[in-house]
């Protein structure tokens, strides 16, 4: 199947099986060997390249993200950043001039996720390279020199990379498109940002048979925002999903800070971490805190049901066979909702335990309770009996403490790489406690409290 896209400024045509990466193109096929395979699983950066459609240009991953995501749209790779007269990037002199580099294998994605933050105009540059794992310069002379290259004008090759006309193979251009073609193939793969996906292919070697690209579907892409809720189509990437939540929600939006890193970030789906059916995605428990409805479709027929009765039991949701997602919706005004994610490292990691949480309390009374958590059991679940040992009670340090057996009732979790059962439970139980002092008033943030 061809798919053309613009490669460092010139057209490209290819004629590629679906699941063929862009890393594995770019080096085995073109010789572009400056973009490295480190992890080929998202989680380095080594890989990252940039890409530019008509909703601007980002950092991705190369290793898992498939040719066809590419159709129209513009790449730009390591050996793209230098001018044509041979002229480093002003991201590209400032690692020289500040010694950003030792063995230099993650320099090429260093650099690529410099120039994107560099053409944004960002200087959150701890939040731009967490997606970029550097074993033995360190940080320090990375930020330096990121740091040095604000301002600096962006060089006029940049700003040519322009989206081109070209059909889009595997990809339903309407939400019409993709109820027909996934009744016709029930058994088929729906492929949307590719960050789990990507990695049945590149780390299990699934041959995944028939496949369809959301990316195309502009109906499944849209944020629409009312008076009272917010409507998330299942295609809005968790870029946007953090723009769109940061004045409403900002404990979720915080959240989604740390939810893999920019490269991730930019690619993942919130429709593809739903209906991923993951017990520690980390979506799930927010939503399921704020009373979401999911919107389904199966061929034309269209249902919604609240976000947790979707995930019945581990890797199965209720989702018929030709069923999609096509969004979900939030309301708005929850002032106090709040989500805490714990994991090992503070960025760009999977959560242990991701614990949400959202009370109504009225004249000194909590009147309902909405407390739900990723990693506690098979699917996210609510905590029906600490949310009922709560209920009716005085919002009060004791009415938590007397409430915090109940997480053993609610939760028997797992014990795995990530945390054993034990100490899930008693984070489980420290969040809540986190919750009440959050709420009246004491500094929760991780990196401001000390021992
Ligand atoms: C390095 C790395 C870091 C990560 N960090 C986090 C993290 O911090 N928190 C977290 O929660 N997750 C994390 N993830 C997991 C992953 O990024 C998320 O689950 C992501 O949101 C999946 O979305 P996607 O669009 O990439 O889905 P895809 O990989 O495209 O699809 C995932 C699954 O959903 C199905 N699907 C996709 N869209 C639809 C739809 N509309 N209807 C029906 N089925 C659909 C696919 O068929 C597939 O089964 C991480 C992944 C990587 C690689
Ligand atoms: S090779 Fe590590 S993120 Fe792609
Ligand atoms: S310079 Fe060696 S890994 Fe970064």
């Amino acid at each position: 199947m061809d798919i053309t896209f613009r490669l460092n400024g010139e057209v490209a045509q290819v004629d590629t099986p679906p699941t063929r990466t862009l890393l594995d193109w770019l080096r085995e096929e073109r010789g572009l060997t400056g973009t490295k395979e480190g992890c080929n699983e998202g989680d380095c950066g080594a890989c990252s390249v940039l890409v530019t459609d008509e909703h601007g240009t980002r950092t991705l991953n190369a290793c898992i993200l498939f040719m066809p995501q590419l159709a129209g749209k513009a790449v730009r790779t390591v050996e793209g950043l230098s001018a044509p007269d041979g002229t480093l990037h002003p991201v590209q002199q400032a690692l020289v001039d500040h010694h950003g580099s030792q063995c230099g294998f993650c320099t090429p994605g260093v650099a690529v996720t410099m120039a994107a933050g560099h053409l944004a105009g960002r200087t959150d540059h701890d939040d731009q390279l967490a997606g970029n794992l550097c074993r033995c310069t360190g940080y320090a002379p990375i930020v330096r020199a990121a740091k040095a290259a604000e301002g600096t004008p962006v060089p006029t090759h940049m700003r040519d990379d322009t989206p081109v006309e070209a059909e889009a193979p595997f990809a339903p251009a309407t939400e019409d498109a993709l109820a027909e073609w996934y009744a016709a193939h029930p058994e088929g793969t729906l492929i949307a940002g590719a960050t789990d996906v990507g990695l049945w292919v590149t780390k299990q070697f699934r041959a995944l048979g028939d496949v369809a690209f959301l990316n195309r579907c502009a109906d499944l892409q849209h944020i629409e925002e009312t008076e009272d809720a917010i409507r998330f189509g299942a295609g809005v990437t968790m870029t946007r999903v953090l723009e769109a939540l940061e004045g409403e929600y900002p404990s979720y939006a915080q959240m989604v800070r740390r939810y893999g890193s920019v490269q991730v970030r930019n690619a993942a789906t919130i429709g593809g971490n739903i209906a991923n059916g993951s017990p520690i995605g980390d979506n799930p428990p927010a939503l399921i805190a704020l009373g979401a409805t999911l919107h389904l479709r199966c061929g034309p027929v269209l249902r919604d049901l609240p976000l947790e009765d979707f995930f019945l039991a581990y890797g199965k949701q209720d989702r018929a066979p030709g069923e999609f997602v096509t969004g979900v919706t939030i309301p708005k005004g929850r002032g106090n909702h709040r989500v805490y994610k714990i994991s090992k490292r503070f960025d760009q990691d999977i959560s242990a335990v991701c614990g949400a949480f959202d009370l109504e309390i009225a004249e000194g009374t909590i009147t309902t309770a909405r407390i739900a958590f990723g990693g506690m059991a098979g699917v996210p679940a609510r905590a029906a009996k600490v949310e009922a040992a709560l209920t009716g009670q005085p919002w009060s340090r004791e009415t938590i403490e007397a409430a915090l057996p109940s997480m053993e009732a609610d939760f028997e979790p797992l014990t795995d790489m990530r945390a054993t059962s034990a100490y899930r439970l008693q984070a489980a139980r420290n969040l809540l406690l986190r919750y009440h002092a959050d709420l009246t008033g004491t500094d929760t943030d991780v990196r401001k409290v000390s021992a």
